[in-house]
């Protein structure tokens, strides 16, 4: 599967998310590729109603009732949506906060993807046996170079943290992944997915990239 995080860029902003998920409903259908979508938390409620899942970008360690302003597990599964980023790089959470997530996300069957920024947090996160631990070094993210070109060792490693701690945790990478030739040799190093943003959402050519993504996803 690939994860596409909108972030808050200008191109998905106000209904120019609608056209977004419409394209990739079509091509995930087309060459049955599992893609969801994490929109900013603010246009979840016009997507989620979507052939695709959609995922919030963050989620609060808060609770159902008199909170204010954050964005929380019960209310996002009441809202069609089946998972969520936790502990994003450009939104980092306490390790406690990480775990209490883990679980309730576990505990209300969604989602749980744990970004980790090196092999030591995706070895530590790994024990609480998310869905997927993604692994993307700060410093690539937004670049356009890939980590699968740039640090091929740290997918390599993360994806042996993973395995040999527990059977169930998938693997994801992402920072900087633009082309269907990145997808792959993400793959090829151990990667079972994709996590990616601005190398999809400021494409000229929404369907033409995330056809690309799709074909090396199935290759
Ligand atoms: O969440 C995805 C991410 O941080 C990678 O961003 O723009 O390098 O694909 P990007």
């Amino acid at each position: 599967m690939f994860i596409i995080n909108c972030k808050n860029y200008e191109e998905i902003s106000g209904d120019k998310i609608l056209k977004f998920v419409k394209i990739v409903e079509k091509v995930s259908k087309k060459y049955k590729v599992k893609i969801a979508i994490a929109p900013p938390q603010h246009l979840i409620g016009l997507v989620s109603n979507s052939k695709i899942p959609i995922f919030a970008q963050h989620v609060d360690n808060s609770k159902v009732g008199s909170t204010t302003g954050y964005v929380i597990p019960e209310l996002l599964k009441k809202s069609k949506v089946t998972g969520s980023l936790i502990n994003h790089s450009e939104h980092r959470i306490s390790s406690e906060d990480i775990s209490k997530l883990v679980m309730k996300l576990r505990e209300l069957k969604m989602i749980s993807v744990v970004c980790v920024k090196d092999v030591v947090e995706a070895k530590k996160y790994s024990k609480l046996n998310p869905d997927y631990i993604a692994i993307e070094p700060p410093e690539l993210i937004g670049s356009g170079k890939a980590v699968s070109n740039e640090k091929p060792e740290i997918i390599i490693k993360a994806a042996d943290a993973v395995n040999s701690a527990n059977n169930n945790t998938k693997i994801l990478c992402g920072a900087g992944i633009v082309s269907g030739q990145d997808v792959s040799k993400a793959l090829e190093l151990g990667s079972e997915g994709i996590l990616v943003a601005s190398g999809i959402i400021k494409a000229k050519n929404w369907k033409k990239i995330i056809e690309e993504f799709s074909k090396a996803m199935n290759n």
